[in-house]
């Protein structure tokens, strides 16, 4: 399969990526890092990138930012910042790369554990995620060719774990394998329109 990974230098997306190269031809794509360049907050960007890539089997996002802030100090233009990268920066990704998959071929997106148990300062970072969710199951049923699309939605990483565990008392880290197997069950797999779960 050839597969496109967006945001596959990233903490989940680089051992995403290296599982994918053990069988498969992998193009990553990141804002500064990559073979090709990709800002997803722009759909000029995103189409620019998948002329360059063409058609491909796979597409998984593992891309996009939200401001964290309370909810007091969140100002539209910070919830904008969310809005236009990981809600419709991925929106745009399943928009525009519909057409560059081959038959049958998926796209997979990334939200996480904040859509069902959201933490403190996650008012736009918990909305985006949910948005992508509640879309990812109604586009579904309205992709064409055979096409799937799924979202991974995780728990706090392992490799992550040091580094934000005091925004996520008492949750338990995810072992990254389980994270990544995630992403082969909704490349690999039958799953159509599946939020998947990944929990410890
Ligand atoms: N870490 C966790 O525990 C965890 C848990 C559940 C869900 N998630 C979600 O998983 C996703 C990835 O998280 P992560 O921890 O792996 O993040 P990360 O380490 O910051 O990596 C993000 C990657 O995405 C790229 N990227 C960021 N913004 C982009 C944009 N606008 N256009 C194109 N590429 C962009 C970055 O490329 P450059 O470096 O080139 O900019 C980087 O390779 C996020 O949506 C996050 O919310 C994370």
């Amino acid at each position: 399969m050839k597969i496109l990974i967006i945001g596959g230098n990233g903490t989940i997306g680089k051992p995403v990526t290296e599982r994918f190269k053990e069988e498969h031809q992998v193009i990553v794509a990141g804002r500064m890092s990559g073979d090709v360049t990709v800002d997803i907050s722009s759909s000029t960007s995103i189409e620019k990138m998948f002329k360059s890539v063409g058609m491909v089997d796979a597409v998984i996002n593992v891309a996009g930012d939200a401001k964290w802030d309370t909810f007091n100090k969140l100002s539209e233009d910070d919830f904008y910042i969310g809005i236009r990268s990981k809600m419709m920066g991925q929106v745009n990704v399943v928009r525009i790369g519909r057409k560059y998959l081959n038959d049958g071929g998926s796209i997979t997106l990334t939200t996480g554990i904040l859509a069902d148990e959201p933490v403190a300062m996650t008012t736009s970072a918990a909305m985006v995620n949910g948005a992508i969710q509640s879309f990812t199951m109604a586009v579904a049923m309205e992709l064409e060719r055979g096409l799937r699309i799924n979202c991974v939605s995780a728990d706090l990483v392992d490799a992550a774990y040091e580094k934000y565990k005091n925004y996520f008392p008492g949750n338990t880290p995810v072992p990254m394998n389980k994270i990544v197997d995630g992403y082969v069950k909704s490349v690999m797999g039958k799953n159509n329109g599946k939020i998947i779960r990944i929990r410890a």
